[in-house]
């Protein structure tokens, strides 16, 4: 695997020296510097409590985060299995764009359950809190997204689609035949499904995103890079490593994966999440999850038509974060976030 990484990256560089004109006219990211942006709300599990757990970041540097509320989680849910995993904080768009910040999750207390029953029998529910100020978050609802034939949905995670005007709501499950309902027998592989909605609280009817059987692939997460321009980062199952795909085309264009179709970015990780640096344009963090050692780890690139990233600095970024989420935010909400459980 480390060989065949090697030689991809080997064969993107000579790609890139052999095609300079195909690139440049691909090669401009558009994920702009938000001078606005003063600061980033990263919202995590821990993998040893079934809670979500909030950091801010230290000045605006995407890379140097300290925990809020001396460290104690702030979203304990309480319907549902009780325990959350994957926390996503996504922002409000289109009308809400300022105005909502929606958290959802994995419906899924591994302390009650096995991994096995928990993709045969798991909650086909996901948790939704919903904010106006990034403060007060109110108790959570969990809302089916997913049909009965599927074992689980796992890793939810939201896109505005602004094609649509809606945000597009994805995550993973796999599905058993109609005649086992039970679900005892064999599934398929673990796909990517989505379902759109305008308010977190009616979805419509579930179909696939992404079906990449025989392999089995969980944890996309995307990252708009321009108008038409989207990276998006998936774990395959099969072979526990993370790859890029990257859209020109809209989220229902054409996906391609620089480096050619075994590239993948590093393995022993899942959990992919990828945001914008506030403050250099086109620059990207990536964060992966060693979910076998010590968490997330950052990565940077400015050049999303390649797998070229790199060993962040982790002198400031915390260890033992597990996958979840990061946003930019405004002055207002960095200062009432840090009076509020920044002491
Ligand atoms: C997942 O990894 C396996 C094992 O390395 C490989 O055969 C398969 O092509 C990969 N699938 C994808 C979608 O990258």
């Amino acid at each position: 695997m480390r060989l065949s990484k090697i030689f991809s990256s080997f064969l993107i560089t000579s790609v890139a020296l052999s095609l300079p004109t195909e690139l440049a006219a691909t090669t401009e990211i558009t994920t702009r510097a938000d001078s606005s942006l003063v600061g980033y709300l990263g919202v995590f599990f821990l993998g040893n409590a079934p809670d979500i757990y909030f950091y801010l970041s230290n000045g605006n540097n995407a890379l140097s985060f300290k925990a809020l509320n001396k460290g104690n989680a702030i979203l304990n849910p309480s319907l549902g299995t009780g325990g959350v995993r994957d926390p996503s904080i996504i922002a409000g768009a289109g009308a809400e764009a300022g105005k909502k910040w929606y958290i959802i999750g994995t419906d899924l207390n591994i302390a009650k359950t096995t991994w096995d029953a928990s993709q045969r029998k798991g909650s086909l529910k996901i948790y939704i809190w919903e904010s106006t100020d990034m403060i007060n978050w109110g108790t959570e609802r969990l809302v089916q997204v997913e049909n009965n034939n599927a074992g689980m949905v796992w890793a939810p995670d939201a896109i505005w689609d602004p094609a649509k005007g809606q945000y597009l709501v994805h995550w993973a499950s796999r599905f058993y035949s109609a005649s086992d309902s039970s679900h005892t027998g064999s599934s398929g592989a673990n796909q990517i499904r989505y379902a759109y909605t305008s308010d977190f609280k009616t979805f419509s009817a579930p179909q696939t995103l992404i079906n990449a059987s025989p392999t089995a692939i969980i944890d996309l997460s995307i990252l708009q890079l321009g108008a038409n321009s989207f990276a998006r980062f998936i774990k395959n199952e099969s072979a526990t490593n993370v790859y890029m795909e990257r859209s020109d085309t809209g989220l229902f264009g054409t996906w391609t994966r620089p480096g050619g179709g075994t590239t993948f970015i590093h393995s022993g990780v899942e959990g992919p999440y990828a945001y914008a640096d506030n403050v250099t344009p086109g620059k990207v963090v990536l964060l992966l999850d060693y979910y076998g050692s010590d968490g997330y780890r950052p990565f940077t690139s400015t050049n999303l038509n390649a797998n070229a990233w790199r060993d962040a600095d982790r002198s400031g970024f915390p260890k033992n974060l597990r996958h979840g989420s990061v946003i930019g935010i405004t002055k207002d909400k960095y200062d009432a976030l840090n009076a509020r459980w920044g002491a």
